[in-house]
């Protein structure tokens, strides 16, 4: 992708005649955080070569924090069975001997111990299950015979993609089979005229848009965890991510699915056609399910030509307001070529500058940042447009710094430091995850108000003795979706935290029609909260929909509904 250096000049000469903006030369830093991640032996999710998550340390094997003890209300379901060595034995006979299908814990659960752990732990290290049995399908038979034989049995089964899901929806709570998708990972088809690709649900989302990118596309969907998550996984969630502002919402690109009903019922409608009005569009129905009514196992997509020219802008802004105002101007002046549009405020900023230790990319700090991203077809035209942009939010005094990527290094060095958010937020410890839809104009008062809730309570501060369990409340998200990602960073797990924040958190965006979950879904963090955003007809409707498809309710139970 071609960056435009000139541009940079540009910004300088402004930086140097507007009287608000820094003195200061644009400097964007690469951060070093995927090497700190590695070196503190945690996650690391926004390498070029995706990381499968098999590869993430194993947790403690006791404790106290398996979901089941956090949570002592959740109950295991008397009606689900419990595996035994003649169903292990049944699986082996359909899916073959070796780990690489199964790992089993059942004949002996310590010697399994350490190979089960990264299946039932979830990406932020809040819920851990209890499974001794991991199913790794190869095929879509596979699925549907396994299936057939859990609904024959009571064996409730959780579905599982890269597990790098944020609502604790896909490991399992008690002793739930994990169904992994990872071997089923091809990629089968692609279309170079229409842009149709299919692919098989484990596909990682990296690997599917590098494939793409070698023959001129993209997918239509991008997020930090893309190094990791599958399509499946992605289908399931209706993952939102960095650039739902241009290419849309994944109920428009993907063109068909097919999955396998927990009675082994093969769907298959995995069309590649742009249009269809012939019946009910039941795939719609299985993007956004999280595993509650099926199994996805294949996707057809529509992916964009990918565009010749991309830039970055990234700046500093005094006030919401002028966030607000910058969003405005954006979408006026850049139009067709605004491919992104993400806030960050500055505790957000501060969290990941304290875990890289890498330079800031602008000299001063200032309460909020945007970053701006651009794509198009013809460099000369995109860069003069980004050029009269800057030189008019910084003229009528709505940006007060910025800086510009000069190449691909610095474009993708300003990405990090908002995409390194959720990763330098789960290194500092604890988290409590608000992924919320609110008009724009109220959205960063959630972030105040929660704020001023827990200094309230006593909760807060940043102090080096760590006597505050809360270290800080922060806002950062996709603004150009109107989606905030109001993040509450602890220093350790007290129920004293949760109190003040639920119900709070959930009236408060009720009163506005917001939504509790704009992108991350419900799984088991928001799924009793789910009244707070449907009503109760649509609740009433939604577990009919769950009766029908998964009468025997194997299918991720303790979630969603
Ligand atoms: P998993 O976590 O494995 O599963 C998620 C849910 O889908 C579970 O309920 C599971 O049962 C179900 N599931 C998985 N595969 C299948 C299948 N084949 N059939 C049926 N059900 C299935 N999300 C966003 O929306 N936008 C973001 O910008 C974003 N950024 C992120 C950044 C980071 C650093 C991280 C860690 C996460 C981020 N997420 C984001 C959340 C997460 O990555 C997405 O929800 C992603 O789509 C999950 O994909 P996965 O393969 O990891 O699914
Ligand atoms: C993001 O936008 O960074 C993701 O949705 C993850 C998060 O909310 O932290
Ligand atoms: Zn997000």
């Amino acid at each position: 992708m071609a960056c435009r250096p000139q541009l940079t000049p540009v910004l300088r000469r402004l930086a140097r005649t507007t009287s608000e903006l820094s003195r200061q030369a644009p400097r964007p830093q690469v951060l070093s955080l995927t090497r700190t991640a590695a070196a503190a032996g945690s996650r690391s999710l926004g390498s070029s070569q995706p990381r499968p998550f098999q590869h993430t340390p194993a947790r403690r094997k006791d404790g106290d924090d398996f979901t089941s003890i956090k949570y002592p209300e959740l109950k295991r379901d008397g009606r689900f069975g419990r595996l035994t060595l003649d169903h292990v034995a049944h699986f082996r006979s359909l899916l073959g001997d070796s780990n690489s299908a199964l790992i089993d814990g059942v004949a002996n659960a310590e010697a399994a111990a350490d190979d089960l752990e990264p299946f039932n732990s979830d990406w932020m290290r809040k819920y851990r299950g209890h499974t001794q049995l991991v199913l790794k399908p190869a095929s879509t038979t596979e699925v549907s015979q396994i299936l057939k034989y859990c609904n024959d049995n009571m064996l409730a089964v959780v579905p599982q993609g890269g597990n790098t899901g944020l609502v604790g929806g896909s490991v399992p709570v008690f002793d739930e089979i994990v169904l992994s998708m990872s071997r089923m990972s091809q990629i089968l088809e692609f279309d170079d005229v229409s842009g149709t690709l299919v692919a098989e649900a484990g596909c990682i989302l990296e690997v599917a848009d590098q494939y793409l990118a070698a023959r001129g596309y993209i997918f239509p969907l991008d997020l930090g965890a893309k190094g990791s998550c599958h399509l499946g996984g992605n289908l399931s969630t209706n993952a939102g991510g960095l650039r739902l502002l241009r290419y849309g919402s994944l109920h428009g690109t993907v063109l068909g699915i097919e999955a396998v009903l927990p009675d082994g019922t093969v769907v298959d409608d995995l069309s590649r056609l742009r249009k269809n009005n012939t019946g009910y569009d039941l795939k719609q129905l299985f993007i956004g399910a999280e595993g509650t009514i099926g199994v996805i196992t294949k996707v057809s997509i529509q992916c964009p030509q990918r565009p010749a020219a991309q830039n970055v802008a990234f700046f500093g802004l005094e006030s919401y307001e002028h966030a607000q105002r910058a969003f405005r101007e954006a979408k006026g002046q850049l139009s067709e070529i605004l491919s992104a549009f993400e806030l960050m405020d500055e505790g957000s900023q501060a969290l990941v500058h304290r875990v890289t230790g890498s330079k800031r990319p602008l000299e001063s700090t200032h309460p909020f940042y945007c970053l701006i991203e651009t794509s198009g077809s013809n460099a000369d035209h995109d860069s003069e447009k980004l050029s009269a942009f800057l030189e008019s939010v910084m003229d009528k005094g709505i940006v007060a710094d910025g800086t510009l990527a000069q190449d691909e290094t610095q474009l993708r060095a300003l990405w990090a430091w908002r995409e390194g958010i959720t990763e330098a937020l789960g290194h500092l410890g604890g988290v409590f995850k608000y992924d919320v839809s609110i008009p724009l104009a109220q959205m960063y008062q959630l972030v105040e108000d929660t704020r001023a809730r827990v200094a309230e309570a006593g909760l807060l501060g940043d102090d080096a003795d760590g006597t505050h369990p809360v270290r800080a409340v922060v806002g950062y998200g996709h603004m150009g979706d109107s989606n905030l990602h109001l993040n509450i960073s602890t220093r350790r797990f007290d129920p004293r935290i949760e109190k003040v924040l639920e119900p709070f958190v959930y009236e408060w965006i009720a009163q506005r029609q917001g939504s509790i979950s704009a992108e991350h879904g419900l799984g088991l963090a928001k799924k009793k909260y789910i009244g707070y955003s449907r009503s109760e007809g649509m609740v009433g409707l939604m577990k009919q929909i769950k009766g029908l498809y998964d009468p025997r309710g194997i299918m991720n139970p303790y979630k969603y509904i």
